[in-house]
């Protein structure tokens, strides 16, 4: 007799403890820790309010940090979020390298990293979790196979090509440009004559443009610049200089923001290879179920498409960026 009622005793003590233990687990909500580049370009602006509208969506806690385009900014970040003992890390990385010391204090602190947008090189790659962002090197070849299509419809003329490079060691400046050599590389009248970097801003791009035309003046025929914001700086300088911008010099560039609609509904950029800024749903999904203990993609890629100024005009009411 007493036994049974014993069982029944603990068996309700048991399932009371697990009632106030669920909720309690259930009510707090998942905190991210989240290292962004900085505020260079209107691609991260959008970068940002995506992550910051799907946390708040999601009903996570997100801790922002702005590194300012500085690595030694985004270490400093990632150590305060361990040290608050987040549930996530996640960040897009300013540069590919440097990472293995931070990431490692990351893994025995246990708390899992998600890479957004841009990768590291790291000896071990299960110092990270998940990578989500685009194919930078897909995005360069796609810009120089537009190049390409270009020099081939209009006589097939030697062509002088300047390139505003992205920041200095970032995965973006790196795949972009390798992506851009190898698909132009069949066309010996292709060829690169200058290439700098823009460190991604418009301020750099107007001001790097201005010394490519200094130094080269009417020899350049194309920009290729790594970004938007390059190519819109550089617009302004190409117009200083008294040439017509997507004219006189065409203009190919990569990201696909309103602000390149607009240059390339007023005639003034030739094409935006597209990078989706647009990673903070996938972010939000994949820290949840990284938490919950379950299997997330090591690389997640995201799709895009590559927009002609032909096509502007009735492609941009339907851009979200
Ligand atoms: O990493 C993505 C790149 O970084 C975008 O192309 C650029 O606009 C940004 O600054």
């Amino acid at each position: 007799m007493t036994l049974p009622i014993r069982r029944t005793f603990l068996a309700a003590v048991a399932a009371a403890a697990c009632a106030a233990a669920i909720p309690a687990f259930a009510a707090r909500p998942l905190t991210i820790g989240f290292s962004q580049v900085g505020a260079e370009s209107e691609w991260r602006t959008a970068n940002t309010a995506s992550i910051k509208e799907a946390a708040k969506q999601a009903g996570v806690n997100l801790k922002f940090a702005d590194a300012q385009q500085q690595q030694q900014n985004q270490v400093k970040a990632i150590r305060s979020f361990i040290a608050q003992r987040v549930d996530v890390i996640a960040f897009s990385p300013v540069v590919e390298t440097g990472w293995e010391t931070v990431l490692r204090e990351a893994k025995n602190a246990k708390i899992p990293v998600i890479l957004t947008d841009r990768s590291v090189k790291v000896s071990d790659p299960s110092l990270y979790v998940s990578f989500i962002g685009s194919d930078f090197v897909e995005e360069g070849r796609r810009a120089g196979r537009w190049l390409m299509d270009y020099a081939k419809k209009n006589g097939d003329r030697p062509l002088n090509i300047v390139e505003l490079q992205g920041t200095v060691g970032s995965a973006p400046a790196t795949d972009r440009k390798t992506g851009f050599a190898e698909a132009i590389a069949a066309n010996p009248k292709l060829k690169i004559i200058r290439s700098q970097t823009g460190d991604f801003t418009r301020a750099k791009g107007k001001e790097v443009m201005e010394a490519f035309l200094k130094s080269e003046g009417k020899k350049i025929n194309v920009l290729f610049a790594h970004n938007d914001d390059m190519a819109i700086g550089a617009i302004q300088a190409i117009e200083e200089a008294g040439l017509k911008p997507g004219k006189d010099i065409v203009i190919v560039s990569i990201d696909g923001v309103r602000g390149a609609f607009e240059a390339m509904k007023q005639g003034k950029l030739n094409v935006t290879v597209e990078c989706n800024p647009l990673l903070g749903p996938t972010l939000m999904q994949t820290a949840q179920n990284v938490v919950a203990g379950k299997p997330v993609p090591k690389r997640i890629t995201v799709e895009e498409g590559v927009f002609p100024a032909e096509v502007a005009a009735k492609v941009f009411p339907t851009r979200k960026y």
